[in-house]
């Protein structure tokens, strides 16, 4: 199979046509047995339940090449589990993980051309969605329902790659204790676009949001979640029903604990704990590890002291860990890594 002809080492994080996506329908209570398209426009009633009542949700994962040449994508039963989740909150029909899984193969294995090659620094971006096609005028699940999945080769998601970050403490907040924090709703993002292109046009690279009902507590970026580093090297990640249960922090808080013997705790982290940190970083697919240099608070600055340069130390070795693992340099833990061919 010959690679399309990209410059794959200088790719950005945007959308660029592969040939095949894939898709199922739902109707009359059922999902049909699914299809790869050469398709890449959706026609869906002007009265569609996602374009008058936002009925959607997504997921997101990558493809890599491994170091042995294989095409291999990572622990993509977590992210089919976790759209399952997502259905449920929005009522909408779950389109089930085994069968979210062998689309994901399916999708992948046609597009492997533009799977970026080894040692290039990118990836494809796979990105399954669902939404509710069929229309609705009162306020109510739709009927009719498309799953899909698109894929897109690329780099690394924020622009000039590994750097410290600058993030601001958002005055919005991205998520109600009971809403729908925890799950991959498109409305979630929705809501984070003025907060983002507010943060952007203040010099900002990304949001700090905190927690809406005490506004003390750290929850996590419109992208990614946070992990912290202390000074004596425990790793931390914000405990949080509110936020989106990362794949890439579950597996880094293992890979902490299993193969790098960090002490490691989940727990509720109050802003005012974070300047004491030696290490910040922002985690999930499309950020991998993204090290975070200063946090500004209306004004005031806090600097985390072992990420100036770039990752510091800890947040260096997961990296490398979970990189190595999704690259093949690294034995995985058993079920992590998916062969596509
Ligand atoms: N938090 C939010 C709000 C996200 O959009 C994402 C990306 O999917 C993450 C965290 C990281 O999750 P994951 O590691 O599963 O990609
Ligand atoms: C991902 O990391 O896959 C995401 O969906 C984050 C998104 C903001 C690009």
């Amino acid at each position: 199979m010959e690679k399309k002809n990209f410059d794959w080492a200088n790719l950005d994080f945007s959308y660029r046509q592969t040939d095949k996506s894939y898709v199922s329908y739902y109707k009359d209570g059922a999902w049909d047995e699914g299809q790869l398209t050469d398709n890449h426009t959706v026609t869906i009633s002007e009265c569609a339940g996602v374009l008058q009542y936002s009925q959607s949700c997504f997921e997101g994962l990558k493809a890599y090449t491994t170091e042995d040449g294989h095409i291999v994508t990572f622990r993509p039963d977590l992210n089919g589990e976790r759209m399952e989740d997502s259905a449920r909150r929005l009522e909408m029909p779950v389109f089930p993980k085994e069968r979210f899984v062998d689309a994901v193969v399916q999708t992948v294995r046609a597009n492997a051309a533009y799977v970026p090659p080894y040692g290039s620094g990118a990836s494809l971006y796979i990105r399954p969605y669902m939404f509710g096609s069929g229309p609705v005028i009162g306020v109510a699940p739709a009927k009719e329902y498309q799953f899909r999945i698109l894929t897109t080769p690329v780099g690394p998601y924020f622009k000039g790659g590994i750097r410290p970050l600058t993030l601001c403490v958002s005055d919005f907040d991205r998520a109600a204790p009971r809403g729908t924090g925890h799950i991959k709703a498109g409305l979630n993002y929705a809501m984070s676009l003025h907060a983002i292109v507010t943060a952007h046009k203040n010099g900002f690279d990304e949001n700090l949001y905190l927690d809406a009902a005490t506004r003390t507590k750290v929850e996590e970026t419109g992208g990614a979640n946070f992990i912290f580093v202390t000074k004596d090297k425990k790793v931390l990640t914000p405990k949080s029903s509110s936020i989106l249960p990362s794949i890439t922090r579950r597996s880094l808080m293992y890979i902490a604990k299993e193969y790098l013997n960090y002490e490691v705790e989940e727990r509720e982290i109050y802003f005012d704990e974070v300047k004491d940190f030696a290490e910040c970083g922002l985690c999930g697919t499309a950020a991998v590890i993204s090290p975070v240099g200063k946090i500004v608070d209306h004004g005031k600055e806090i600097i985390i002291p072992d990420c100036q340069n770039g990752m510091g130390p800890v947040l260096k070795k997961l990296y490398d860990t979970l990189t190595g693992i999704q690259f093949g340099r690294i034995e995985a833990p058993k079920g992590w890594i998916k062969v596509i061919e």
